[in-house]
Parts: structure tokens; sequence; C-alpha cells
């Protein structure tokens, strides 16, 4: 269905265009000044400068046009020329109506689906999850079902740091540590045990033992960076083991993912395109694109009008090696040879100069053109120093206990809120939800790109732009229908008549949902989701303040109530689904 503001746009960009202007400029908005109106116009400046006329007038004449309207109540002008509009309360009703029936409930449907990429990973194997992947994941999920609600093909792909150094530093340190076990037998070449030599929990110990090692011990970098290169290489023994250590991560991966409600289409990695890296510098050379530089193959990506000087690629370095940047233009490669129409990396800003020079040089390779490729930059989650998040110890705080301390807040919130002493066994799992909840919302409700101090008294309270507050209301309204002793379906069976003001702005509010997801959508921005969620629930608490639901006396005014509790729940699930949030049973 098109929404409110658009229906009115129509209406008004009519009355322009009876008074010969842009109709464009009749476009309607929701009102900065609610106090005054709810929707606003301020095209008749625009216009009256464009046809050089007078403001006022012309905003009068426009009036006049929209006072016949039977769409709306009231008119106004202010100031030179804006026009403030209050529709009627019937057209409200009429347009509360088609979004009840509407099977996609209002939301943005894009003309043209696309199959997008989204890179919201980036984990390094043998490194426990840390919070400087929190974002990223938290974002990047809530990003791909905001485009598949809106009917794109959205996959998410993990991309793991898999093929570094840091592979080799584990291989190196595991032969020093076990060197009879077959893998390191260099006259092997198949039949290696299915089972791997060490669990996560092992790995976890030996990639930073094996770390240290090589900083403090020129020997053991050189041994680690030999075995990086004949894992590269393609050694049997090595990779069956890389294979092991990949294998036992992405256990752990998926369950702390997991428990943040994070999952990936795709499990590829650095490693996967390995072997695209050399036919694509060939291919480079080919096309006359590498260029030598320090004794470095390098693409140079500087435009003239550049702000800031942009240093070209380094693809093929010194010593022959390739990095970041050439494993993320070959991942380019790949992702095109997949299909993929567009890409949107949802990693720290920090590394917007790197993603500048990678999206140049796969455009100069005619991969892509530029506005399919996008860097959808967040900032940091600071502690209240205002330094990146860390734990009192001063220490990168794990994702796991993070998650624990969460759900412990959460949980002593929820016995407050019950009043009572008694361990109610269902507790445990809406603590976790809560937790979870509150942790997701307070991410997503600050713009992607600020950052954002964490602190978890203000996530996890009941009031305020919270998590939990969301939740509060979603579990009210599923209790005002199970206390009515109406199904949700005979619910939404109910016709609407508003009476109170309080009705009509939850109506309201509740037909903003699709300019909301399609700015969402637009922007990358899963905050203005989170903020036309805050502000329909501020409206129901309203609503539910004001007004008698299940015990009202007038039969067809309970079922309007109820078929308004109904839709506001649906539109609330909604969206709680494509943050990626979790609804408990009970608060
Ligand atoms: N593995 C990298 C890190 O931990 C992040 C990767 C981000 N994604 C990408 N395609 N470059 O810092």
């Amino acid at each position: 269905m098109i929404s409110l503001t658009e229906r009115l746009s129509r209406i008004v960009g009519d009355a322009f265009e009876a008074e010969g202007l842009d109709r464009a400029l009749g476009a309607v908005r929701v009102s900065d000044r609610p106090d005054l109106a709810p929707f606003q116009c301020n095209g008749a400046l625009a216009a009256a400068k464009a046809a050089k006329k007078n403001p006022r007038q012309l905003a009068d004449a426009i009036k006049a046009r929209l006072d016949g309207d039977a769409a709306f109540e009231e008119v106004t002008l202010a100031g030179p020329g804006f026009l403030n509009l209050t529709p009627t309360v019937a057209f409200v009703e009429e347009l509360a109506s088609e979004l009840k029936a509407d099977e996609q409930q209002g939301c943005f449907r894009v003309e043209k689906a696309e199959k997008v990429v989204l890179d919201y990973g980036g984990p390094n194997v043998a490194k426990p999850l840390h919070v400087g992947h929190l974002r990223s994941a938290i974002i990047g999920e809530a990003l791909k079902r905001i485009m598949r609600r809106a009917g794109d093909d959205a996959l998410g792909d993990i991309h793991l740091g898999d093929w570094g150094l840091q592979m080799g530093q584990l291989i190196a340190e595991l032969r020093r540590r076990m060197p009879d076990l077959p893998y390191f037998d260099e006259n092997k070449t198949d039949g290696f045990p299915e089972e791997s030599p060490v669990t996560v929990e092992e790995l976890a110990e030996i990639y930073p033992a094996a770390s240290a090692a090589c900083k403090a011990d020129p020997e053991r970098m050189a041994e680690a960076q030999a075995a990086t290169a004949e894992l590269q290489a393609g050694r049997p023994g090595y990779r069956a083991l890389w294979q092991h250590f990949v294998n036992v991560s992405r256990e752990a991966l998926e369950r702390d993912y997991g428990a943040l409600g994070v999952s990936f289409e795709l499990w590829r990695g650095e490693a996967s395109v390995h072997d695209l890296i050399e036919p694509m510098v060939a291919e480079l050379k080919e096309r006359g694109l590498l260029e030598e530089s320090d004794g470095a193959q390098v693409v140079f990506v500087a435009r003239e009008d550049d702000k800031k000087g942009i240093p070209p690629l380094l693809v093929v370095k010194s010593n022959g090696s390739v990095g970041y940047g050439s494993t993320d233009l070959a991942t380019l490669v790949q992702r095109k040879q997949d299909g993929f129409e567009r890409a949107i990396y949802v990693v720290d800003k920090r590394q917007s100069e790197h993603f500048v020079q990678v999206f140049r040089a796969a455009v100069k390779m005619g991969l892509f053109e530029e506005d399919q490729l996008e860097h959808a930059a967040f900032g940091t989650m600071n502690g209240k120093d205002g330094k990146p998040f860390k734990t009192r110890e001063g220490g990168v705080l794990k994702l796991s206990d993070l998650i624990a301390m969460v759900t412990e807040k959460a949980e002593e919130r929820l016995r407050e809120n019950s009043g009572d002493g008694a361990d109610d066994p269902s507790r445990a799992d809406n603590a976790r939800m809560v937790g979870i909840a509150a942790l997701k919302f307070a991410d997503l409700s600050n713009p992607r790109t600020t950052d954002y101090v964490f602190d978890i008294d203000r996530f996890v309270a009941f009031e305020g732009k919270t998590g939990p507050y969301l939740l509060y209301a979603a579990v009210r309204m599923r209790s005002v229908l199970r206390k009515a002793g109406v199904p949700f379906d005979e619910a939404m069976t109910g016709t609407f008549c508003l009476k109170e003001q309080a009705e009509v702005d939850l109506a309201t509010s509740l037909l903003g949902y699709g300019d909301a997801h399609r700015s969402a959508y637009e922007k990358r921005m899963p905050h203005i989701l989170c903020e036309h969620a805050f502000q329909t629930a501020q409206a129901f608490s309203k609503f539910y303040a004001n007004c008698r639901i299940a015990d009202e006396q007038d039969p067809d005014i309970r079922r309007s109530r109820l078929a308004l509790v109904a839709v506001t729940l649906r539109q609330i699930e909604d969206i709680l689904g494509q943050l990626g949030i979790q609804i408990p049973q009970e608060m």
C-alpha cells in the first residue's frame, strides 16, 4: 500500500499543479511541530521563489484548494508560507483499514529485487569473538533482514579471517608441542585423521602463546612465516590441519553468533579466494592497471577531486606476498562470479580508506559499478572514558562474557519488576532474551556512524528508548488480547471507529511504518526503524492509559480498539523481527 504521507503528498501535489506549480514541491512529511499539526508541507516557499510570486499569497491559494478536500480536517498557514495539515479521522480510519488488510503490513517493497551479499563477520580463526565484532554482527544482521523484508535476495557472508600469518603461527606452535602428529610428516599426503587434534578451547590457549613467542623471538617468527607460506602453497598435512582449525572454530562461532541471534548463509573466508589472486594479478597486469611503486605492485586509485589523498591499493608486496587489499579485491572477483549485484561491507569506519581503495580498484577492473559497492561504516562502542570499550582489567571483553553480563542485569530487573522473590522457572530464558534485546536495541538505536557509550544500566532499563521498553509494550499487547479472550485473528476482524485522540495518534503513528522502513532501507540505517518502533510504542502506552479496551461497554468501540492492539502488535513484531530481537513470553 502507499504510505499516508505519500497519499497526502498526492493530494497536496494536485493542488500545487492546479496552481501551475511543480507538484513535487507539494511533498508532505511528518511535522516537526506535532503540537500544531501532525503533518506539514514546506514547498510553497520554493514554489513561490521559482514562480516569482509572494509565498504567503501562494500558500493561501493552495490552502483554499485543500480546504475543499475531504482528507483534511484543518489546514493552517504558519510563518512565510508553511502549511500545517491535519487529516480527518475518517481519512485516518480508511488508511488504517487498508493497513490492516495489507499482506505486507504497509512496509516498503523494492521495485526490482537484487541479489546482495552483506559482509558483517570478519572474525579471525582461533581468536575468540570480542566486542569489536559485535556492532558488525548486530548491524549487519539487521540490514540483511530489512533488505529481505523489502524483497531483496540478501545473504550474509561471515568472511572468516582464516588465511593470514595467524594460521602459520598455530601450525608452527603445534609442531613444537606435538611433533609426532601425522600432519607434520612431510611424506604423508593423505589419510589424515578425521578428528581434530585440538579443541577450540585449546586453540584459544595456543594462539596467544604462539603470537607472543613470535613477537619475542625472530626465529619463531621465521618458522611461522615459513609455515604460512607452505600452507598457502598447499602442503597436504598443513591443509588438513588448517581444515581442523577452521572446523572447530566454526562450531564455537556458530554458538556465539547464535546466542546473539545472528546467522550467516555463507561461511566463506579469506582462504576461499586464495586461488583467485594469481589470475587476478595477471589480469591487472595485462590491462595495464598494475604499477610498480617502491618494489611493490599497486593499483593507483587517487582522483583529482579527492579532498584527502588516497594511497594506491597494495596488491603484491615487495617480498612477493599478498595482503588484506588483494584478498578483499579477489573476494569481489568471487562475489561477481557468484552473481551478486551489490556488496555491502558492515565494517568499522576506521577502515574506510581501505574500502575506498578496494572499491575503486574493482571499478577499474570493470567488476562492479561504483554504486554497487557500499561501506556501511559504523562507529565504536566506547566505555565511559570515551575510549573503545574494555573490561575493568583493561582487556578486551569476550562476547560470551558480555552476554552473561547483560543477562544477569536483565534478570535483576525482571525480579524487581515481578516483585516476588520466588524463582520463576522461565525467568532465566526471559532474562536472556531481555538482555540480548537490551544490547542489540542500544546498538541499533544509535545512528550507525556515531560512537556511543556502553551503559548497561541504561540499556536494560524498562523506561526510555530501550529494548526492554519495546518488549514490555509487545508483551502487554499480547496480554490485552489474552485477557480479553479474543485471539489475534479475531481481533483483526474489527472495524475501526476511532473516538479518542490517543487512538487517532496511534493509528497515525502506525501509518508511518512504510516511510520509516523505506528510509532505513535506503540509508542503511536501522536506527530509523528503531525510532519509529519507539514512537509507536509510546503512542500505544498513551492509548492504553487513556482508553478502555477489554472492558469497554460499546461493542463497536471495543472491537475497534482490539483491532488497533492487534495491528500494533503485528507491526512491532515485524519490526523486532527485522532488528533480530526476540519477544519473551512474560516480563
Ligand atoms: N578480519 C578483519 C578483522 O578482524 C575484518 C574483516 C572485515 N571484512 C572485510 N571484508 N574486510 O579486523
